[in-house]
């Protein structure tokens, strides 16, 4: 057998110490699946005397991240400290520079550096691996890479952020505020350190960006996301949503039109008979659309130790097979700019709510500013519940959906129902996404 493939672990928070018993409880699997043994010989992380439930006595302790990634004593590094620069990024370019492969699940990194590092990883001879970062437990970047080689994707859209996922669940079955959801989601320990990167669309946008990378053989392009958060749904969104048999959730969506690669994070209305809008709680699920296999859902844990921790081994467990597969699928010179699709040009149906005073010919009003920019309505209803939902007394919901229809007529018509003075609010309008 050959020599143990020593990792050096850098950052042993919930994921760190997950890896580092999910090693040990599976040790004689992974030596009997790779025919090489693998040990944790060195690691770092901010605090050597913290209790963390874990038997790290044999590793050798470093004080600096790039010292430990540098060092002669390993031969591949696993990054788990986050954050788009600083350490995380020093030691992973040392790592690489120094010939070692290198397993993160930063998705911050890979979407500001992705590009750059992979550079680095294919003039160096060593890999990349990243199947931590999108969808913690869900093997999607592997998927996507490897199981679809033989397809030509078309979409790739999905719900990739946990905690967004957990309070629209429970906003939608309990009827629970916004912020009791979080506080629970971040107790639970699914928050990223700064919940507005959960909330605000900012995680699943560095998520999708990997992904759009791997569907299409692009550059990954993280600022070429058009990126909404959940902090605009309220409770009677989700409610009219039920009426009308979708389900609002956070998903990000990466796909190819004609007028170039549309990459969007936003709150979405999805049917209820969609495979995407079953999935609720912490729960990710990712949807790809390919010429040979259809229509391919994978759902499963999105976040939490033990999930993250199965993405990573599995990462360390190819790299002790001696795989070494293109970061992103294609050589780095293959792949091709994104050519970014502006949303002005999105085509596609919508959920729209108003808070109309309740007066005669609102109503009339509103459909007529549709009608004359030939938006074809598919559903319009004023409900008479004034105030129930959030609007001033002497307003009423009105709830209409769209035919498929570009963004931009459709924010015209917005433009001008509120110029006509029916509205007491700013409209709301979430996209449908269909099967
Ligand atoms: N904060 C992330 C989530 C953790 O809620 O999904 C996994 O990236």
């Amino acid at each position: 057998m050959p020599a143990p493939l020593r990792i050096g672990l850098a950052g042993l928070g919930t994921v760190g110490a997950s890896v580092v018993r999910l090693l040990d409880r599976q040790a004689a699997a992974l030596t009997a699946r790779t025919a090489r043994r693998i040990e944790v010989s060195a690691v770092n992380a901010r605090d050597p005397n913290k209790d963390r439930g874990v038997d790290l006595a044999r590793a050798k302790w470093f004080g600096d991240a790039v010292a430990l990634a540098r060092s002669p004593d390993i031969d591949i590094f696993v990054e788990l400290i986050g954050g788009a620069d600083g350490p995380a990024l020093e030691a992973v370019e040392a790592a690489l520079s120094a010939g070692k492969s290198c397993v993160t699940a930063n998705k911050a990194l890979l979407a500001k550096h992705g590009l750059r590092l992979a550079r680095l990883a294919e003039e160096n001879g060593v890999a990349l691996s990243f199947e931590a970062s999108v969808a913690g437990g869900v093997p999607i970047v592997k998927t996507l890479r490897e199981g679809l080689a033989g397809n030509s994707i078309e979409r790739v859209y999905g719900i990739l952020n946990g905690t967004c996922n957990y309070i629209l669940s429970r906003m939608e079955r309990e009827g629970l505020s916004f912020d009791a959801c979080l506080k629970e989601a971040q107790r639970l320990g699914y928050a990223e350190a700064d919940p507005t990167f959960d909330i605000g669309g900012f995680d699943t946008a560095h998520k999708l960006a990997i992904l759009t990378s791997l569907a299409f053989g692009v550059q990954i392009d993280a600022e070429a996301v058009d990126v909404e958060g959940i902090q605009s749904i309220r409770l009677a969104d989700l409610e009219a949503a039920d009426e009308l048999g979708y389900r609002v959730k956070l998903l990000g969506v990466a796909r190819r039109t004609p007028d170039g690669i549309e990459q969007r994070v936003a709150p979405t209305m999805a049917p209820k008979s969609s495979a995407i809008a079953q999935v609720m709680g912490v729960t990710n699920a990712v949807t790809i659309d390919a010429d040979a296999v259809h229509e391919l859902t994978l759902v499963g844990p999105g976040a939490g130790g033990e999930a993250t921790a199965s993405a990573v081994v599995a990462d360390i467990a190819d790299i002790a097979r001696g795989v070494r597969s293109k970061p992103f699928g294609l050589p780095t010179s293959e792949l091709a700019p994104l050519e970014p699709a502006p949303m002005q040009l999105h085509l596609g149906g919508y959920y729209v709510r108003l808070c109309a005073y309740d007066r005669p010919g609102a109503a009339a009003a509103i459909a007529a500013r549709f009608a004359e920019r030939d938006i074809s309505l598919e559903s319009i209803v004023q409900r008479r519940r004034p105030g129930a939902e959030g609007g001033p007394p002497g307003t009423a919901p009105v709830v209409l959906i769209t035919y498929a229809t570009h963004e931009k007529t459709l924010r015209e018509a917005l433009e001008a129902a509120v110029a006509d003075g029916f509205l007491a609010e700013k409209p709301q309008f979430i996209r449908i996404e269909r099967e």
